[in-house]
């Protein structure tokens, strides 16, 4: 079944270019964002005045990077949360509030228990799903289903790209019926995410030398990841995969909030893999990002960037440099996570460790 790849997830990390291309595949008409099984709901998303997106683990950093996007395409504020806190907590739901789950198996059960209390303190729901006729799209009141394909290793990342991509064309989707972007700006954006599945190809290209990385780092006891922007959930994901597939101490942070506290943990050797953004979106970003990699080198970090083709800036700083294709700045996320991907994977498959199932987890969290 693993079609020759060592492991189900080595399998799964080159299934990603069709995990987008399949995910978007029918919802791109003319130009347009057009998500078919929505189609009954245009009232209902035009009258939402606020987004509530929750999640767990993986689906929930693909939640933080599809808020970005959303917030700026259609207008409307959104919010994620982590489904077990936001149940407990009293949150302000209201008729006009649209809660967004996002789950790979559709069972979670603490992303299913906080659907049930959103839809009984009167909010809509709208569940983004890998697995059709799972629990939480039925019990949801619309459904926009990833086409990943059956997910078999725990780790989640073909399902990670297809649900970020499924955010995005919602949010044009909902753009579009509200009318907050031009006709112009949408079929541009849509333009970009059609280009995603080949230059994933390209990124999955680089996997050698990253594999070469993780195997050379196979004694490493403790990795930072700092990102920025959409690259700051890239970042968290990046710190998950590594936890949970080779064991290793492992914590994303904000590139900003590095002078806030974590900066104190940057001592001679220790690893930092910096997700930088392209100087092409917000330059004055850029430069800061930049300037961070210049601190922790300062401090005897042994950075590796993964940056834009053709980015000389990081390039002084940085002891490796992961190279991806250029692509508009809020689609960069769905090419930087590869190589953390890979480089988790590769490292935990030299320590001998069983990538597709690694100790204490479930694929399918289905207790509370
Ligand atoms: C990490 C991972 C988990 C899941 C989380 C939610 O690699 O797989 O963090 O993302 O348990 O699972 P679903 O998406 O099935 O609700």
């Amino acid at each position: 079944e693993k079609g020759g790849w060592p492991s189900f997830m080595a399998k799964e990390i080159a299934e990603e270019p069709d995990a987008v291309a399949n995910t978007l595949r029918g919802r791109i008409q003319d130009g347009a964002a057009v998500i078919p099984e929505l189609s009954d709901l245009d009232e209902l998303l035009t009258g939402i005045d606020r987004i509530t997106i929750i999640a767990c683990g993986t689906a929930s950093y693909a939640g933080q990077v599809g808020a970005y996007a959303i917030e700026k395409w259609a207008r409307i504020p959104v919010e994620v949360e982590l489904s077990h806190e936001f149940r407990y907590r009293d949150p302000v739901i209201t008729p006009s509030t649209l809660v967004v789950s996002i789950s790979q198996s559709g069972e979670t059960m603490d992303t299913l228990m906080a659907v049930k209390y959103a839809k009984d303190a009167g909010a809509k729901t709208l569940s983004i799903c890998n697995t059709q006729g799972a629990t939480i799209p039925r019990e949801s009141d619309g459904a926009v289903y990833t086409h990943a394909g059956p997910e078999v290793a725990v780790a989640s990342t073909k399902a990670f790209v297809a649900q970020i991509t499924a955010l995005y064309l919602f949010g044009l989707h909902l753009a579009r019926l509200r009318g907050t972007l031009t006709s112009a700006q949408q079929a541009a954006n849509l333009d970009e995410l059609a280009d995603i599945p080949g230059k994933l190809e390209r990124v999955l290209e680089s996997s050698d030398s990253v594999a070469q990385l993780a195997r050379w780092m196979s004694d490493t006891r403790a990795v930072l990841f700092l990102g920025r922007h959409v690259g700051f959930p890239i970042a968290l994901e990046g710190a998950l995969k590594l936890k949970e597939l080779a064991y290793i101490h492992a914590e994303g942070f904000a590139a900003g909030e590095l002078k806030h506290g974590p900066i104190a943990l940057i001592e001679a050797g220790q690893p930092v893999f910096v997700v930088v953004p392209s100087p092409r979106g917000s330059d004055e970003m850029h430069k800061k990002v930049v300037s961070n990699i210049q601190e922790i080198r300062a401090r005897g970090a042994r950075v590796l960037a993964i940056a834009e083709e053709g980015d000389a800036a990081v390039l002084p700083f940085a002891d490796e440099v992961v190279r991806i294709p250029l692509a508009a700045p809020l689609f960069e996320p769905l090419l930087a996570v590869i190589p953390l991907q890979v480089f988790a994977m590769e490292l935990a498959a030299a320590k001998g460790l069983d990538v597709d199932q690694p100790r204490n987890l479930a694929k399918s969290v289905t207790v509370e």
